[in-house]
């Protein structure tokens, strides 16, 4: 009988486990009414009683050490299950817990992505603004017709206190504050006196783009839009450029995009033209550089601008600009 516990009393030492089964099963097989331990007790009423005081008390040491090794066991399961609830995942994405981005944030962060890899950092500036930042320095002149592209809040006349109508004025304000090479895009809210539709809405959103250094060419521009549009819409994207009229660039051009949804086939969301217009471009007019007091000379550069929303509308399939402010949240749970 010695021989029993001591094995018995071998095993339990050597038991191990983190699963709650295991350790109910173990716990059954050492101290259940038809457990080990307890046919041992039985086995040990018919022993011969000068016997009976040291088995009884190595048979009451392999009891305890049995019930001592589940009460272990149990309470290292317990801890383990605490502190896993308590761990913190840190890699996890806090949007996660507070709903979804919205549809312009999701743009507007994928344009910006995808021109830091080429090297452009992000600038902002004021939404109110000043005459000089929003067109006297980006070359529109005082009563020059081209004011009247873009309708404009004022807040204040003499002098002129204004809500940006573009995200250019920020190019300005980096020109003025910083010696080229400059690479930047700049997102942000501009606001335009127009009557609100389908297609048009009076805030909207804008990425500006400027490179300034030297030799910078109209390839160059070409080729950093064409990087642009297959990073943003496809490998298979092409782009087309149109002779076009800014008052701070020139050349200027629009850009169109091959249609996304028909490959450039043709369908309604081109109009069957299979080309979609993204954005305006040029080489930045060397009045422009002149004004911000960089030598037109020695340096050149290029500039882009691009309405977030038209984006998101072309990408997402969206047919009303309006969607997009009304914050309904059956619209917003689908981003
Ligand atoms: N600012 C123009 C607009 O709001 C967009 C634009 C066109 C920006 C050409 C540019 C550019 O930098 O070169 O319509």
């Amino acid at each position: 009988m010695k021989k029993k516990i001591f094995n018995l009393l071998g095993k339990i030492d050597k038991f191990k486990s983190d699963h709650k089964e295991e350790i109910e099963n173990f716990r059954i097989k050492f101290l259940s009414k038809k457990g080990h331990i307890t046919e041992l007790f039985d086995e040990f009423k018919k022993i011969p009683s000068e016997e009976k005081r040291e088995v009884g008390k190595i048979l009451n040491e392999l009891k305890n050490q049995a019930s001592a090794k589940i009460k272990f066991l149990k309470n290292n399961l317990k801890n383990k299950n605490v502190s896993e609830e308590k761990k913190i995942d840190l890699s996890l994405e806090s949007t996660n817990f507070f709903g979804s981005r919205h549809p312009v944030s999701i743009i507007q962060n994928e344009i910006l992505n995808i021109f830091n890899r080429l090297g452009f950092t992000v600038s902002d500036g004021p939404e109110i603004e000043d005459d000089w930042h929003v067109f006297s320095s980006l070359n529109f002149p005082k009563e020059h017709p081209a004011r009247d592209m873009q309708d404009t809040f004022f807040i204040e006349k003499n002098p002129d206190i204004l809500l940006r109508t573009h995200t250019s004025s920020v190019q300005s304000r980096m020109m003025e504050n910083n010696r080229p090479p400059i690479r930047t895009v700049s997102p942000g809210r501009v606001f335009r006196n127009e009557a609100i539709s389908a297609r048009s809405h009076c805030i909207f959103h804008q990425v500006e783009g400027l490179y300034i250094a030297e030799n910078v060419s109209f390839a160059d521009l070409k080729q950093t839009l064409l990087y642009f549009a297959k990073e943003f819409f496809g490998e298979k994207t092409e782009i087309r450029l149109r002779p076009s009229y800014f008052p701070f660039t020139e050349p200027s051009a629009e850009v169109d995009v091959t249609c996304s949804i028909c490959e450039g086939k043709g369908c309604n969301v081109c109009k069957y033209t299979g080309w979609l217009e993204i954005l305006g471009c040029g080489m930045v007019d060397p009045n422009v550089l002149e004004n911000c007091k960089i030598d037109s000379k020695k340096y050149t550069g290029f500039a882009f601008g691009m309405g977030i929303e038209r984006i998101a509308m072309t990408k997402y399939q969206i047919k009303d600009i309006r969607l997009l402010f009304e914050n309904d949240i059956r619209f917003l749970k689908q981003f």
